[in-house]
């Protein structure tokens, strides 16, 4: 593997590896201690993080690398992508040099840029992360863009698999739920992916505005059907699902201008998540990759039921990751 943009970077022997190994490095955390001295890591951040920021530094860390984190605007300059942009705006360098100059100093570059874009274009296509992959001379990490989240993903298999790990075929079902905001459709769009790649059956239960676009409908149909698994959607949770994935995400109805869809959100505000939907679920385990907004998203006695795996969820970034930079770098 030389990218990780997509889930589709890799085969799914490379991905089976990836989250074996993530449980070994799990179990015996100090394993690889020494496996990457001597490599860099380099962060380049456009939207804020807590999860991906600081589990990508203690996973180079434990793995004996350095890591060198940028925030465009911020401590670094602001970044232009578009080719053949005139740059007479507020950026002053263009991402092209920008991944031939860091190619100079590190071993792999993990870039998070997200918002909106993507719903016209081929499922999975993200124009930055084009423009980025292209100049990249060494491997490029997708930390989440605007159309995918694969590192979320990544820790979510390995959390499903902890969680129900004598079950083959699970049943985890994507619930939408309300948000003061339109959030990008890049972790419910991975955490599908990543259902039908895993020959899982995937339930989605969101309003009818909220649907997936249909060229992503047809994709995780195809991927499903290749993997052995099924994607439908469906108007309850059923009672057998193994999972319950809470998250919001924008609907399609103003593309150009998610933010519109304010008034829409408002008529969904009472799919909170709450205990009832885990009591009517008995063997259902809540995952959401955090940040949430609690009592918004889910209550806190559903976030903090016994049945909730967030933390575990989000403790799982570090070892999964950990067992990706291995892939990477060993391969590369
Ligand atoms: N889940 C996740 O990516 O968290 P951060 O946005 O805090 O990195």
């Amino acid at each position: 593997m030389k990218h990780f943009v997509n889930l589709s970077d890799i085969s799914s022997e490379q991905l089976t590896d990836i989250i074996e190994s993530a449980k070994e490095l799990k179990a015996s955390e100090y394993k690889h201690q020494s496996f990457a001295r001597g490599k860099v890591l380099a962060l380049l951040f456009f939207d804020p993080s807590l999860r991906t920021q600081s589990s990508f530094q203690v996973a180079a860390w434990q793995l004996g690398a350095n890591v060198s984190v940028m925030q465009s605007g911020v401590n670094t300059w602001h970044i232009e992508h578009l080719p053949n942009a005139v740059m007479d705006g507020i950026a002053q360098e263009h991402i092209k040099d920008v991944m031939q100059v860091l190619g100079g100093y590190a071993d792999a570059i993990g870039i998070r840029r997200f918002g909106f874009g993507g719903i016209n274009d081929q499922p999975f296509f993200d124009a930055f992360f084009a423009e980025a992959q292209q100049f990249a001379p060494i491997p490029l990490i997708n930390l989440e863009s605007s159309v995918s989240h694969p590192c979320q993903s990544l820790a979510d298999r390995l959390t499903w698999e902890e969680v129900h790990p004598n079950v083959e075929k699970r049943t985890i079902v994507l619930r939408w739920a309300p948000h003061p905001k339109p959030l990008p459709r890049a972790v419910p769009q991975s955490f599908v992916d990543m259902g039908v790649r895993s020959g899982q059956h995937v339930k989605v239960v969101c309003p009818p505005e909220f649907r997936f676009s249909p060229k992503y409908d047809a994709y995780f149909e195809q991927t499903a059907e290749e993997f052995g698994g099924s994607f439908c959607y469906t108007t309850d949770i059923p009672e057998d699902a193994h999972v319950i994935y809470v998250k919001s995400w924008h609907s399609l109805f103003h593309p150009e201008n998610p933010h519109k869809d304010q008034e829409l959100r408002h008529d969904y505000l009472g799919w909170t998540v709450n205990e009832k939907h885990l009591e009517a679920s008995p063997e259902a385990r809540l995952m959401h990759c955090l940040p949430v907004r609690r009592n918004v998203v889910a209550t806190d006695a559903a976030l903090d039921h016994s049945r909730s795996v967030i933390y575990q969820q989000a403790e799982n970034r570090l070892h999964a990751q950990k067992a990706l930079l291995n892939h990477i770098w060993s391969s590369f």
